[in-house]
């Protein structure tokens, strides 16, 4: 397009100067705009030119009168866009260019989050892939995903070397080993889009909705050693069976001495237990675990 502009103009492409020594000034040298925004950058001249424009897809311009030529858009839409500004002078050198530092960016339609080739239950100590998925974002070379556990930054992930200025969609992926005290925690990711200092403050940020994850784990005694009851003869007796695990676990206690079944209670309070071996049993889907009470009667005349 300026080639053909420099033909009409009768001029030879022959040492275009850009940089330092080009007599041209872009304002502001670096634009943010969101996808479909107003844009407006002045290319300013700091001496006499014949022609002074704008090569550019959409918007070109030119003046050949002032020291100043606006890049004007009512709504940039388009992605490949690269406006040059262009100044042919009087004088040497006789060219000029200065490119415009632009950066078309859209926030992601969507954030989201799940968990890889999920189809049972979470258990606890095994390990697990959480995945996130941004959709259409744009340029994803400034795109910053934070992983999250509850308010907690677990994981950060960068696109830098990625190089395309058209919107894409992109995924991390997060390894987790849960343990118990992870049980129901919320994990999240948000796509921040790092403009600098010229763009937006502060950074565009999608959230994506949280994923509360329940761990699973087989039942556990808070104290699993057999427990031995010197009891008097009448008194009640209770027995804590009590054991954490998740789902939660169901109890079984057997005895020679219990006639009726007392099922599903992690704790027997009775005043009739004779002494003997009480065993019970707390059991979930992911395994289960016995302990023992042994009931003695304090001998008589102690
Ligand atoms: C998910 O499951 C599919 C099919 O069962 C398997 O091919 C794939 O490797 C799994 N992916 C992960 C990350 O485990
Ligand atoms: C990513 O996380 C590391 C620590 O894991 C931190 O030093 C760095 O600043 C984070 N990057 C961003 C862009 O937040």
């Amino acid at each position: 397009m300026k080639n053909n502009l420099l033909c009409f103009l009768g001029l030879s492409i022959i040492g275009i100067v850009s940089g330092d020594s080009c007599s041209l000034e872009i304002s502001p040298p670096r634009a943010v705009v969101k996808f479909g925004d107003p844009v407006t950058v002045s290319c300013v001249a700091s001496r006499p030119v014949r022609v002074l424009g704008w090569e550019s897809i959409i918007a070109a311009s030119h003046t050949q009168h002032d020291l100043s030529v606006q890049w004007r858009v009512d709504s940039l839409t388009d992605w490949i866009e690269e406006p040059i500004c262009y100044g042919v002078f009087f004088t040497a050198p006789r060219q000029c260019e200065e490119k415009l530092n632009l950066v078309l960016y859209k926030k992601p339609d969507s954030v989201s989050i799940s968990l890889v080739n999920h189809s049972s239950p979470v258990v606890e100590g095994r390990e697990y892939q959480l995945q996130c998925e941004v959709h259409n974002v744009a340029p994803v070379q400034y795109l910053v995903l934070r992983w999250y556990r509850e308010q907690t930054e677990v994981y950060n992930h960068s696109f830098s070397e990625l190089t395309p200025a058209t919107p894409v969609q992109v995924s991390s992926t997060l390894l987790i080993v849960p343990n118990r005290a992870e049980d129901g925690a919320q994990y999240r990711c948000e796509a921040e889009l790092q403009l600098g200092p010229e763009g937006p403050q502060p950074p565009p940020t999608v959230l994506s909705p949280s994923l509360n994850i329940a761990v699973h784990y087989p039942p556990d005694f808070r104290s699993p050693k057999e427990e031995q009851l010197e009891v008097s003869e009448g008194s009640e007796v209770v027995l804590d069976c009590t054991a954490e695990g998740n789902p939660l676990p169901v109890y079984i206690w057997t005895s020679p001495n219990l006639q009726e079944k007392a099922d599903d209670q992690p704790v027997l309070k009775d005043a009739s237990l004779s002494p003997g071996v009480y065993t019970c049993t707390a059991s979930n889907i992911l395994g289960k675990k016995s302990k023992q009470f042994v009931i003695k009667h304090k001998s008589k005349g102690v």
